[in-house]
């Protein structure tokens, strides 16, 4: 089958280039959760790795190990021996692109119709935001429907397998074998396109916590209570993502509060479809986080280390970040709202959902859904989701927080305060390659050419970010030495072609793991 022979090869490849990773795996780094986890909680589940980040550079890594500069192996192709799909060989990524869905994991999997009829339906209901309009509340529900196949554990083992470097499931801790195998079934599922989703609305009661009620003093909505069914069945892809207006049935209108108002949505037929929707009053601030390497440790940019933290350990949060948005959410008005946004793929999100209200202020998601999975989408998915938001609070103030190893944030994220200059207040962005020495990808400062430099800051850990004054527009921190050149930044780490032993390895490395990825695709 296609997953043993990816892994395979890889072991092939890496006994011919004598690969040696010599990063140590670091200690998870402790932090408390502290937020109690709202009501209705999603599910956890496991993540797949996701290496979208940094595809442009990884286009030149390709092209160097191609060319032999980075005297690896002549011709890759010679090693590998077999066609890889064009956008793989053109250097666009194509490993996020490739999960399988539908009937390709039923005929793939060999499994029959009736079996998978015996399956209950489960939901992924994507935790709503909702604008005030002139027709009252407006909620953008969305989500996906799917079954999950039942799939023996040797298979799932094998299957898992196929995502891990230099190790395999059985070599895991009891733990972290629970959380790669849960991960392998949330991606081998079914989706079930044309169904009618129901929901049913009711006030969310107060999250409790350390002073963080939901995020920015959200409160239960003081009504709502009402059933609705979307106006259309999913789509072929089990998706649905629509803005349905809701009876006030008591709400306060989105004019006359300062509040987020919190209403649990529970999706009929199934307990895995519990979500719940922020009503996000006209006007304040969002806060637009992304999460691998900003929220929690993921090392994306080191393979192995980005594969363990996302397929097999439990999620760690990224150092004291979240005492800092801990005080933002207790600190900032009322009106403030936090929305969690990750680009990856909505089957394996439920553990970033999980993490987020075990850690973080509460606050909405969006998540990729499954249709952007050709190259043009996948270079889009960001923009698309932020572009929506943005649409859907014309009046809000965004601050908008990620890290330097995301190209495409790197392009985004300005170009947003290009494009609504009266909107996005600060732009924050952790800048990975200042702590963390096996992040040798370079980023792209070009985009900030022409903002105002006090409307942006790069930081290198949580506490540069204390004592801003986010309401009155202070977004950076005056101590902290900003190096912003407004081209490709390097930090004088690293020259494309010209590496030394360590970043050849791990060149080699993010090259394995989207040659495994390749492969995957292949299933
Ligand atoms: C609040 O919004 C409603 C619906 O859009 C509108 O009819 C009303 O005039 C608004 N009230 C204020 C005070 O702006
Ligand atoms: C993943 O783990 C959670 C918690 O143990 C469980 O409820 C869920 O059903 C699992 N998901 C899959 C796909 O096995
Ligand atoms: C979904 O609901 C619509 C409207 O009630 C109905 O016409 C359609 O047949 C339903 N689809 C399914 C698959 O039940
Ligand atoms: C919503 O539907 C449930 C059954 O699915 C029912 O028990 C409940 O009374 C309904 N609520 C409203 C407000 O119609
Ligand atoms: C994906 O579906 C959404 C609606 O669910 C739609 O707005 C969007 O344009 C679609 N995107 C692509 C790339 O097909
Ligand atoms: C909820 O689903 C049940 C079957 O599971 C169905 O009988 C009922 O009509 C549904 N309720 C709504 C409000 O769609
Ligand atoms: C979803 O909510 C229902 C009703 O409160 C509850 O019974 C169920 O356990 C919840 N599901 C999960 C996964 O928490
Ligand atoms: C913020 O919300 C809380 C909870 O409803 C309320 O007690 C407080 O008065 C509000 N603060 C302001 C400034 O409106
Ligand atoms: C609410 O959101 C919808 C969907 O993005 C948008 O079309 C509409 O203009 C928004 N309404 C207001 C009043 O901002
Ligand atoms: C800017 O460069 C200095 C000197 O190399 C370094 O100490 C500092 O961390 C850099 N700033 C950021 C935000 O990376
Ligand atoms: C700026 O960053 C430094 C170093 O992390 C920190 O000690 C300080 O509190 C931050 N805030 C301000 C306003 O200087
Ligand atoms: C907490 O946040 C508020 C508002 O942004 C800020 O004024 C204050 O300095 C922050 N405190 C710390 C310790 O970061």
């Amino acid at each position: 089958m296609a997953s043993s022979r990816a892994t395979q090869s890889v072991l092939l490849l890496t006994a011919t280039l004598g690969l040696v990773n010599a990063v140590a795996l670091p200690a998870a780094t402790p932090a408390p959760a502290r937020v109690e986890v709202r009501a209705p909680i999603v599910t956890p589940a496991a993540i797949r790795f996701d290496s979208r980040h940094s595809y442009l550079e990884k286009k030149d890594i390709i092209n160097d190990i191609k060319s032999g500069v980075a005297g690896v192996a002549k011709s890759w192709e010679s090693v590998i021996g077999s066609a890889l799909p064009s956008f793989f060989t053109d250097g666009v990524p194509g490993w996020f692109e490739g999960l399988p869905t539908g009937t390709q994991v039923q005929s793939s999997l060999g499994i029959s119709d009736s079996d998978l009829a015996a399956q209950p339906t489960q939901v992924l209901n994507v935790p709503p935001y909702a604008n005030w309009t002139d027709q009252g509340w407006n909620v953008r529900f969305h989500g996906n429907v799917y079954k999950i196949p039942d799939i023996s554990q040797s298979r799932v083992d094998e299957l898992a397998n196929v995502f891990l470097i230099d190790t395999e499931v059985s070599k895991l801790p009891a733990d972290q074998q629970a959380n790669a195998r849960n991960l392998t079934r949330s991606i081998f599922i079914v989706q079930q396109g044309n169904v009618n989703v129901s929901l049913s609305l009711e006030p969310s009661p107060s999250q409790g916590g350390d002073g963080e009620p939901g995020g920015g003093n959200a409160i239960p909505a003081p009504g709502g209570v009402q059933n609705l069914t979307l106006p259309y069945e999913t789509t072929d892809l089990g998706d649905f993502d629509v803005f349905v207006p809701i009876q006030s049935n008591g709400l306060l209108p989105g004019n006359q509060t300062t509040n987020v108002q919190r209403l649990n949505v529970y999706t009929n037929g199934t307990t895995t479809g519990n979500a719940t929707a922020f009503l996000v009053p006209t006007q304040g601030i969002t806060f637009i986080s992304d999460i691998d390497d900003i929220l929690r440790v993921t090392k994306i940019w080191d393979p192995k280390e980005g594969l363990l933290n996302s397929f097999a350990r439990p999620f760690t949060p990224w150092l004291n970040m979240p005492d800092i948005y801990a005080n933002w959410s207790r600190t900032l008005p009322n009106s403030t709202h936090f929305h969690y946004l990750t680009t990856t793929p909505e089957q394996a999100t439920r553990n970033y959902m999980d993490f987020i209200y075990k850690t973080y202020p509460g606050g909405s998601f969006d998540t990729r859904p499954l249709n952007f999975s050709d190259i043009s989408a996948t270079l889009s998915i960001r923009m698309f989701l932020l572009q929506k938001v943005f649409k859907t609070f014309p009046q809000r103030k965004f601050v908008l927080v990620a890290d330097t190893s995301n190209s495409d944030v790197m392009k985004d994220y300005p170009q947003l305060a290009h494009d609504y200059p009266n909107q996005v207040q600060c732009i924050l962005l952790r800048n990975t390659s200042a702590t963390d020495s096996s992040m040798w990808f370079p980023y792209n400062t070009e985009g900030f050419k022409g903002l105002n430099n006090k409307s942006y800051m790069f930081f290198r850990e949580p506490n540069d970010l204390t004592g801003l004054d986010i309401s009155n527009g202070q977004c950076l921190n005056t101590t902290i030495p900003q190096n912003v050149t407004f081209d490709r930044q390097t930090d004088g780490r690293f020259r494309l072609g010209s590496a030394g032993g360590k970043v050849q390895g791990s060149a080699t490395i993010s090259f394995i793991v989207a040659l495994v990825a390749a492969m995957f695709m292949t299933l």
